[in-house]
């Protein structure tokens, strides 16, 4: 998930100037635009997309990292004092709301904010203007349809229904500390239960879950590849592995549930600082937004002119909390709630 990826375009203009190939006409151009350091919270298939059309006509080498939401915070503080970050695209919003607060974002305002739904200018606003919303998606579950007949298992439609005996060790979610999937739903717990019943929850659940995975999308390609019958999720992640060509389905929590609000962040004093506002601004613009839709990803994108695909969740049909971002992406707050995961439920015994 981490490696640093050099975009093609950035080493064939390299080798073709080495060569003097014809078209390397248009190289300078590349060299002359630079470079730009991007970590990317999205699936791998997005970023990628992104770094190779962007880099192809922007001429700007894109250096793409890929980290979880959680990762992507731990990486900006340990560059606090020397930044080699200079856009931080995608993850859910509440550690983008923890960087703002910690000073290791820029605030900035693009001319677009006007053009983007209200949700995505609010989290510009909560954050001072140093993050602001990219993309809208629901948590609920995943579930191997074939396993759930297989094991006669009725298919859990409510927070309480993965608290089932049948379903002991057959559920997977992701570690909050790493994964910002995981802390959403943790922060949807305790606004949905209040605080201790929320751990009690969390803590009956442990029995049934196998696995706490390192990255949000790893439990429900567990549940699509048939290695756990449920997944904690956003709902547009089930519907990718849905689209290619699995045996799962979502559920959307009957109790209520949360929201990420996807953010993209530049880093304070980045070693490229125009072209992150290229990139930036590029990113909110309804032709790049389409790339999520291009490399499967069915999120609703912020820009109110992309275009919407029927695939993506309908909000409508979701019983929605009136999630606080504010609160849940304080600081202070995130790393407790974490902190009292960690030491009441991550090793407490089965
Ligand atoms: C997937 C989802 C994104 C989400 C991200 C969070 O890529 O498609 O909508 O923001 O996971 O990843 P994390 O590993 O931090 O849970």
């Amino acid at each position: 998930m981490s490696a640093m990826r050099e975009s093609k375009f950035g080493r064939h203009s390299l080798a073709a100037g080495l060569l003097g190939a014809a078209w390397v006409l248009s190289a300078p151009l590349a060299w002359a635009q630079g470079q730009v350091n991007v970590i990317c919270s999205v699936q791998a298939e997005w970023c990628n997309l992104m770094a190779t059309t962007y880099s192809r006509t922007s001429g700007t080498r894109v250096n793409m990292t890929m980290k979880g939401s959680g990762e992507a915070l731990a990486q900006l503080n340990a560059e606090r004092a020397n930044p080699k970050t200079d856009i931080w695209f995608g993850g859910t919003g509440d550690p983008h709301l923890q960087a703002a607060e910690q000073g290791l974002t820029q605030d900035y305002q693009s001319p677009s904010l006007k053009d983007l739904y209200p949700w995505a200018q609010k989290q510009a606003k909560d954050s001072g203007f140093r993050t602001v919303g990219v993309y809208l998606g629901p948590l609920g579950f995943g579930m191997n349809t074939e396993l759930l007949a297989k094991k006669k298992i009725a298919a859990p439609q409510s927070w309480a229904d993965l608290l089932k005996p049948e379903l002991r060790n057959e559920v997977q979610m992701a570690n909050p500390a790493s994964s910002g999937t995981a802390y959403t739903m943790i922060a949807t717990l305790v606004q949905l239960m209040g605080e201790e019943k929320a751990f009690e929850y969390l803590r009956a659940l442990h029995r049934n879950v196998s696995t706490y995975t390192r990255s949000g999308t790893g439990p429900v390609k567990a549940a699509a590849r048939g290695e756990t019958t449920v997944s904690i999720s956003f709902i547009h992640d089930v519907t990718t592995e849905q689209v290619g060509g699995f045996p799962v389905q979502s559920a959307s929590p009957s109790e209520g549930t949360g929201a990420e609000i996807g953010s993209m962040s530049i880093v304070k004093n980045s070693p490229n600082a125009d072209a992150a506002k290229r990139f930036y601004e590029w990113a909110l613009t309804p032709g790049a937004q389409q790339f999520g839709l291009a490399a499967r990803q069915f999120q609703l994108p912020s820009h109110t002119k992309t275009p919407l695909d029927p695939r993506m969740p309908d909000f409508k049909k979701i019983k929605l909390i009136n999630y606080d971002y504010a609160k849940y992406g304080a600081s202070a707050e995130r790393r407790r709630l974490i902190a009292r995961w960690e030491r009441e439920v991550q090793n407490a015994p089965k």
